[in-house]
């Protein structure tokens, strides 16, 4: 992803080379020597920092803590926490490493996939760091594919509605909702997005914002309450999110507001994308009322940037993710094209015949 503005301090110490112009071209994580390195997203936009992932409790502490998120980002951390595990399993047992990892985050199935994948290029004996780089390559490669297959959506002069970040901060590289927006700008189309805050942790203000900012794509900020007046207003011509986990009937979880903006954009006429890979699809799963969702802590509602916004003592309930039924969904943007609902399984069982074999994902 185009990144403007790093600190010189951190352009030495990682050895970050522009591309042009300061620009710089950095993927959210990335392995090497045996440590994992990572954008804190904690901490964005206000300060850039790296982190350095050195074992698996560290990386079980950074997906928990969403120094890393979204769920292709988690796969890859978890990916690269395999194979870190894997050269250090001296001190450790690979299984024990797996399950608590699969402990961290439970909605994202991306991370179950990854660790899934690890486990078998383990067994067959692959170089853990190559197996795992070889897995982030292919997503990044996915998502890209994403782009081009989502941007035959937009047209010049369209305005999209996001939720969340499904940006390349939460996929490795180009994103799975914002790679099409990517793929458009960067083929000349003029569009402009509409980005929800989304509370309580605020991804879509603090990381797409900063993700289209670096861009150079237009857009706007809106509170999450927004939504539904400006595709009420015709402003908004299309709607793209990412999803933690679709099940075989086309149900999608994602980011908590997703179902909401959904219903809203369905009462509008508007159309309603889900972009995603493969590796966040769960054959397992018959319908999204099976899908495990997260709750995450109270103090991410009771507080905004460590400050209290309510009064002390009261109580609040924090789901992580909503689940949209796929009659609101027009279109999952896959990397096998665009699929309705219903041809989601088909494909999925066709490319896994196919293509799982073959040593792809
Ligand atoms: O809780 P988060 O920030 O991990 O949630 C992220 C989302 O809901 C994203 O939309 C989803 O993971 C898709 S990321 C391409």
């Amino acid at each position: 992803m185009k990144i403007r503005n790093i600190p010189q301090e951190l352009v030495k110490r990682f050895e970050i080379t522009p591309s042009a112009d300061n620009i710089y071209d950095l993927p959210a994580i990335w392995f090497k020597n045996n440590v994992i390195y990572l954008i804190d997203q904690r901490v964005l936009p206000n300060k850039f920092e790296i982190s350095e992932v050195k074992n698996y409790e560290d990386v079980i502490f950074a997906i928990n803590d969403m120094v890393i998120r979204g769920a292709p980002a988690i796969g890859a951390m978890a990916a690269y926490g395999m194979a870190q595990a894997a050269d250090q399993k001296q001190d450790h047992d690979l299984e024990m490493v797996r399950d608590k990892f699969l402990a961290t985050r439970p909605t994202a199935f991306d991370l179950f996939f990854a660790v899934e994948h690890m486990m078998t290029r383990l067994a067959a004996g692959e170089k853990p760091a190559l197996a795992a780089e070889n897995y982030v390559q292919e997503i990044i490669a996915r998502c890209r594919t994403i782009g081009k297959f989502g941007n035959e959506l937009i047209k010049d002069g369209d305005k999209v509605l996001t939720h969340c970040n499904a940006g390349a901060l939460a996929t490795v590289d180009h994103g799975t909702a914002l790679a099409p927006m990517r793929f458009a700008n960067e083929h000349g189309k003029n569009i402009f997005v509409y980005v929800d805050e989304t509370r309580p942790r605020l991804q879509g203000a603090k990381l797409t914002a900063w993700e289209l900012y670096n861009e150079g794509i237009s857009h706007t900020l809106i509170v999450d309450n927004a939504a539904g007046y400006y595709l009420h207003c015709g402003e908004i011509d299309l709607v793209i999110t990412g999803a933690d986990r679709i099940t075989r009937n086309g149900d999608a979880a994602n980011k908590i507001g997703t179902y909401e903006k959904a219903v809203l954009a369905h009462e509008n006429g508007v159309p309603f994308y889900i972009a995603a890979p493969i590796s966040t699809i769960d054959m397992s799963k018959t319908s999204g009322s099976e899908i495990p969702i997260e709750e995450r802590g109270s103090e991410e509602v009771l507080m905004v940037n460590g400050l209290p916004i309510t009064n002390e003592g009261i109580c609040a309930r924090n789901p992580a993710f909503d689940v949209t039924p796929h009659k609101y969904i027009t279109g999952f943007i896959t990397e096998f094209g665009v699929l309705k609902p219903d041809e989601i399984e088909d494909v999925v069982k066709n490319k896994a015949l196919s293509g799982l074999k073959s040593g792809s994902l």
